[in-house]
């Protein structure tokens, strides 16, 4: 018995200096554990008195259980506390845009390319296109071949094309890319645009980048005519400026449109008067389009005899130019802060 009674006392002062639920488990183990003293007291009983057996059993098992108890209580406490100190040291500031804003930082916001971008898909996505996205590093096949540019067509060198060095592959000149894979993945009727990065080895100026960015739109069905192709650039351009624009439609040429137009806005940025952005013309070429060819058609796995379809190319860097006044390209890409920031933040 008095190895007993002192077994709590000991315990309990055992306890106060434990502080890891690794160390509590060894003195769980050491107090009420297989070998434990609680252990040796009960196999020893055998030899005892029956009054013995049933005071000192009694008492065991009271002691067993006032072990456990004052054991789960501690290991929920270490437990709370081992929870805390892991949340403490991987703590998440979700308050940084204060604090960078208090340092004195600039907050990031969307390049107006992307927000030009957005509000043109949103409008196609509301008359019903679908949305789909292509390949920067393209082959032959997909940038020319399928588009009606054979090898040895001179509209090859309307494009001046980034090679890779296997003389297959290209950084894509324009996102009519796009148009193929679109009409082979579905069956007409359908609708959709696809904008992107394109990319020229062209000499730079206030109106020409090597990196600049399309919006493809292609619809296809039975009996997509000229004027199917008039009401949605009409009705897309309203949106964009939120105004009434001047526009003109000329004649254009286009391996992969027949007939082929070249849509042009008045320049917005100089009210037709003639400036750098329009090259003094006062109009600005924004919209190649037209129906696309049968070769095209086929290319992509459909009839031209049942069905016909409509492609445009809208430059999606001079709309944004025309939209905010900008009159020099190349601010698209400097990477400016002082421009950047002069729009729409997250
Ligand atoms: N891919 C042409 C270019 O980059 C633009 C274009 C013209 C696209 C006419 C079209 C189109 O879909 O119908 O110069």
């Amino acid at each position: 018995m008095l190895v007993l009674e002192s077994l709590l006392a000991d315990f309990n002062q055992e306890l106060q200096s434990t502080h890891r639920i690794a160390d509590l488990l060894n003195l769980k183990a050491k107090f009420i554990g297989k070998q434990g003293p609680l252990a040796d007291v009960m196999k020893n009983l055998k030899d005892a008195t029956p009054e013995e057996k049933r005071t000192i059993g009694v008492r065991a098992n009271e002691l067993k259980q006032a072990i456990e108890t004052l054991v789960g209580q501690k290991m929920q406490e270490l437990e709370i506390q081992e929870m805390n100190a892991a949340l403490a040291s991987t703590k998440i500031d979700i308050s940084l845009t204060d604090s960078v804003l208090e340092k004195g930082l600039q907050a990031a916001g969307y390049h107006p390319v992307t927000i030009v971008q957005q509000e043109i898909e949103d409008i196609f996505i509301s008359m019903g296109f679908e949305v789909l996205d292509g390949p920067h590093i393209e082959d032959e096949y997909h940038n020319f071949e399928a588009l009606n540019i054979p090898a040895t067509h001179p509209a090859r060198d309307m494009q001046d094309t980034f090679w890779f060095a296997d003389k297959k592959h290209l950084l894509r000149t324009h996102t009519s890319t796009i148009q193929i894979r679109g009409m082979k993945e579905r069956k007409p009727p359908f609708r959709f645009v696809g904008p992107g990065k394109v990319f020229r080895c062209e000499r730079t100026d206030a109106s020409h980048e090597m990196v600049f960015h399309q919006l493809e739109g292609m619809m296809v069905g039975e009996n997509v005519s000229v004027g199917n192709l008039i009401y949605f650039m009409k009705t897309l351009l309203s949106e964009i400026f939120k105004r009434d624009v001047e526009v003109r439609l000329r004649p254009g040429f286009f391996p992969f449109v027949e007939p082929g137009f070249e849509l042009d806005i008045k320049c917005l940025i100089c009210a037709g008067k003639g400036c750098s952005v329009c090259k003094q013309v006062g109009w600005v070429e924004l919209l190649p389009c037209g129906l696309v060819h049968p070769n095209v058609l086929r290319a992509g796995g459909i009839d031209p005899e049942k069905h016909s379809g409509f492609a445009f190319g809208l430059g999606l860097d001079r709309l944004v130019m025309m939209k905010y006044a900008i009159d020099d390209i190349r601010f698209l890409h400097a990477g400016d802060l002082r421009f950047n920031s002069q729009f729409k933040s997250f």
